[in-house]
């Protein structure tokens, strides 16, 4: 079973409040959501392989660690999962990108599936799957179920707000796994929007409604 990781800092929790404002623009809102995804990425790169190296300091030689392998490939699911990239990538600029395309169907809410472009290497490499809403969790599951065909070595998921129906389906469907949260919400509404949530996220970040 995998890792259910609730990353309630009080930094974290703080900007979260801002976010969750209605009254937050656009502008507040995306730089919010990088800054969220930055320190979240802090906690879930915790188990990242390390290996030693020898280097000289300016005053003796050191053995000391680096991280070793190709490491990561982030895999943003669009829209909203987008917003959250420069705020990983300032942690870890040498990552890989992918990117999934899926919307939800307003009707159903299932996910429907329009882009899929990943890192030719992404075998050889850890992946965090970005996407800051866990609703009903269709479209992390399908996007997971999309990454794990292609074999990276373990793939991650990285939201910001996640409601208790979205985390029960995603770690039943994808026991293996870890899910990285920095709030587990009340419930989904009657058109499966998480409550009390954000509303939209990608709606918010692109300024679209
Ligand atoms: C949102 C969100 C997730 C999905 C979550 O995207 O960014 O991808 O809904 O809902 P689920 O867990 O019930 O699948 P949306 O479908 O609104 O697409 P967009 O980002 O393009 O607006
Ligand atoms: N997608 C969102 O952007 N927000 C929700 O509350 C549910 C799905």
């Amino acid at each position: 079973m995998g890792k259910v990781v609730i990353t309630n800092h009080p930094l974290i929790q703080h900007k979260l409040t801002l976010l969750r404002d209605k009254n937050t623009g656009s502008k507040e809102f995306r730089a919010l959501v990088q800054e969220i995804a930055m320190l979240m990425c802090y906690e879930a790169t915790r188990d990242l392989p390390l290996q030693e190296v020898e280097i000289e300091t300016p005053v003796a030689m050191a053995k000391t660690k680096v991280i070793s392998g190709k490491t990561l490939a982030f895999v943003p699911i669009l829209r909203a999962g987008t917003g959250m990239l420069g705020g990983v990538l300032e942690l870890v600029p040498s990552a890989k990108v992918g990117h999934i395309g899926m919307y939800r169907d307003p009707e159903t809410v299932k996910p429907v599936p329009y882009y899929c472009k990943l890192p030719s290497d992404i075998s050889q490499r850890e992946v965090i799957v970005l996407d800051p809403m866990l609703a009903t969790g269709g479209s992390a599951i399908d996007a997971i179920t999309q990454i794990k065909t292609y074999n990276p070595k373990s793939i991650k998921f990285m939201g910001i707000i996640a409601a208790p129906e979205g985390l029960e389906a995603l770690t039943t469907a994808h026991p293996d796994v870890d899910v990285y949260c920095a709030a587990l919400d009340e419930k989904l509404n009657e058109h499966s929007y998480i409550v009390p949530g954000l509303g939209d996220a990608g709606d918010r970040i692109f300024g679209t409604k």
